[in-house]
């Protein structure tokens, strides 16, 4: 096999297996389907390719299952995608996440160093690693929190601050990708990802939040919602990055591995596709032709009020920048939403 996709089934799984496959390359997608919609991304791949790939329902958690498909398959590339995503079920139980997170991925480097050393490991990490970022300075306009010292985001010399279980399994995974490099000469390259949003996206309230936001901007729009409340002000602010865009980082990362084998970077759609959620209301009630209501509450533990990532490192090492303008990706994320409402997948 080319490429080993764990949590292949998931939303950044699904778009980079289907497209893989549509450019040839071969494919194993492994996921355990426990993902709300993990399911219907599977039936998606399999009702666009027919041929050159294959599914194998396993679990990152089982080491001996995770060696026995490393060795076997030899794959050139491991996107480790698999994973524990929403910080409030971190919270709700630690365990799952630790086990998921951490010693998932600490499964998949062992594997690979024990049985197929030259395969290269893609690791997909958070900004959470970066915790509150409660020590930068912000500014504040009429709809949203501004980052004083950095017009060009945040890159990766910030300091490491896991917080919440969630952004320290990750952060485990992270050091642990990166030191398997130092150590062992494994060639792995973590992205600290931010948000992200797109097609196959089954977004809940606990995680997907751009897509989260679109279904209950469309319900709004059909009369049919409760009261939205939010976390925080509304002026919290992040970059999104579309899907496409996203392949492209894990494409053209492979390209690159022996330049870049052992680094780290910040992924996401840079200032320029960067919201608030009062923004983000705004917006999606001119595209619904409705406009969207909502309450504060008080912010969530360790919520970041600003991030957005500054990813000219990704350019200088591979040549990556981000091309879906926001206003593009989310028009086309609400027809997606727009699917997933007339689906029998209703929204959780
Ligand atoms: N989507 C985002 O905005 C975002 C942001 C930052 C980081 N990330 C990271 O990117 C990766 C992919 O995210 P996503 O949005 O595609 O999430 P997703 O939930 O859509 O996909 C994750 C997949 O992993 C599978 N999975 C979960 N536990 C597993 C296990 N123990 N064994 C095997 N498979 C398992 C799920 O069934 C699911 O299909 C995750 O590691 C996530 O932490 C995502």
């Amino acid at each position: 096999m080319n490429w080993l996709l764990t949590g292949g089934c998931g939303f950044v799984g699904a778009n980079l297996a289907d497209a893989l496959l549509a450019d040839g390359d071969s494919v194993a997608v492994l996921d355990n389907l426990s993902r709300r919609g993990a399911a219907e991304n599977l039936s998606w791949l399999r009702s666009r390719h027919s041929g050159n790939w294959q599914f194998i329902d396993a679990d990152v958690r089982d080491a001996e299952a995770i060696a026995r498909v490393v060795r076997h398959g030899q794959p050139r590339f491991i996107a480790h995608l698999a994973g524990q995503v929403a910080m409030t079920t971190s919270l709700a139980n630690p365990r799952l996440d630790f086990e998921t997170n951490a010693l998932g991925t600490f499964n998949v480097l062992e594997a690979v160093r024990l049985h197929a050393p030259d395969s290269a490991v893609l690791y997909s990490s958070t900004n959470k690693v970066y915790g509150s970022l409660a020590g930068l300075s912000y500014g504040e306009t009429s709809s949203r929190y501004t980052l004083v010292d950095h017009p060009h985001g945040l890159d990766e010399a910030l300091p490491l601050d896991g917080s919440s279980p969630y952004g320290c399994s990750k952060l485990c995974a992270e050091q642990y990708c990166r030191d398997y490099h130092r150590m062992y000469g494994l060639k792995t390259v973590v992205f600290r990802h931010s948000s992200m949003y797109g097609g196959r996206q089954f977004a809940t309230c606990d995680q997907g939040w751009i897509g989260w936001f679109c279904l209950q901007a469309l319900q709004a729009a059909a009369a049919a919602a409760n009261p939205l409340v939010i976390s925080g002000t509304g002026k919290q602010v992040r970059d999104v990055l579309h899907a496409r865009d996203l392949v492209q980082v894990y494409r053209r990362a492979a390209r690159h591995i022996d330049a870049i084998a052992g680094q780290i970077y910040n992924i996401g759609g840079g200032m320029a596709n960067s919201l608030s959620l009062i923004e983000l209301f705004d917006l999606l009630g001119r595209l619904t032709g409705r406009p969207m209501h909502w309450q504060c509450q008080p912010w969530r533990a360790a919520d970041q009020k600003v991030f957005v990532a500054d990813f000219r490192r990704a350019t200088a090492g591979f040549g990556w920048a981000p091309q879906v303008e926001h206003h593009q990706g989310l028009a086309e994320m609400l027809d997606w939403s727009r699917g997933l409402l007339g689906s029998s997948l209703r929204v959780a």
